[in-house]
């Protein structure tokens, strides 16, 4: 399974960079506002500096609504580096603009999935990937990971190539869980991550080793 950072935060891109184990970024809207980069300029140069600092892909959300807007955008997008996947919105004129890109070369993320329907539709327009969003689901009393597992098992039943981007993970469980149904990529905060690496008897057992490495030096 891919690991993505779902962030525009570039210090902590740059500490999952640094573990070794990260293969993308996701930003959106509401992620580059939190780190106030705001402007269309502001906007382009963040994409190139998140580039310069990870190899794998880095998802870049179009604004526009329209298929001409988003088509425009997008392009506008993909031009800015070869890392760069378009995100687009699951709408009617998104999947219309998933289709044009998906014929004209350009990857593209689908966002803001919530339901097996969605995740067809997108498959068939030839999204890159696709981003069921499992938290949002788990915060309406709904089972965010079983849409991961429907869509397991409709993408093999016909073969598709589209990419489960399990989205909106929350917790490092999460991970593990998506992992399990055979999500391709995961996208969620550095604490996912880095949670992965706990167990109290790996401290426990690191600390009698180093005690009894003491104790005969
Ligand atoms: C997906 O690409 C989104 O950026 C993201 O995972 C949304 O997560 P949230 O529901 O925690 O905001």
């Amino acid at each position: 399974m891919k690991f993505f950072i779902d962030t525009a935060n570039l210090d902590q891109i740059k500490e999952a960079q640094d573990l070794g184990v990260l293969d993308g970024v996701t930003t959106n809207p509401s992620l580059m506002a939190k780190e106030g980069i705001t402007g269309k300029e502001n906007i382009i140069n963040h994409y190139k500096k998140i580039c310069d600092i990870v190899t794998g892909d880095v998802s870049a959300e179009v604004i526009a609504t329209d298929y001409e807007g988003i088509i425009k955008e997008g392009q506008e997008l993909a031009k800015l580096h070869d890392q760069i996947i378009v995100k687009v919105p699951m709408i009617k004129d998104g999947v219309k603009a998933i289709k044009y890109f998906s014929d004209h070369g350009i990857k593209t993320n689908c966002t803001l999935v919530f339901s097996a329907g969605q995740a067809i539709l997108a498959a068939k327009a030839g999204a890159t990937y696709v981003s069921p969003f499992i938290g949002r689901l788990d915060d309406i009393s709904t089972d965010g990971l079983n849409l991961i597992a429907e869509m397991r098992m409709i993408y093999d039943n016909y073969g598709f190539t589209t990419q489960i981007l399990a989205a909106s993970v929350r917790h490092t469980m999460h991970v593990i869980d998506c992992a399990k149904i055979g999500a391709d990529v995961m996208t969620g905060p550095l604490s996912s991550i880095e949670g992965l690496l706990k167990h109290p008897l790996t401290d426990i057992g690191l600390a009698k080793f180093l005690a009894d490495y003491k104790k005969g030096n």
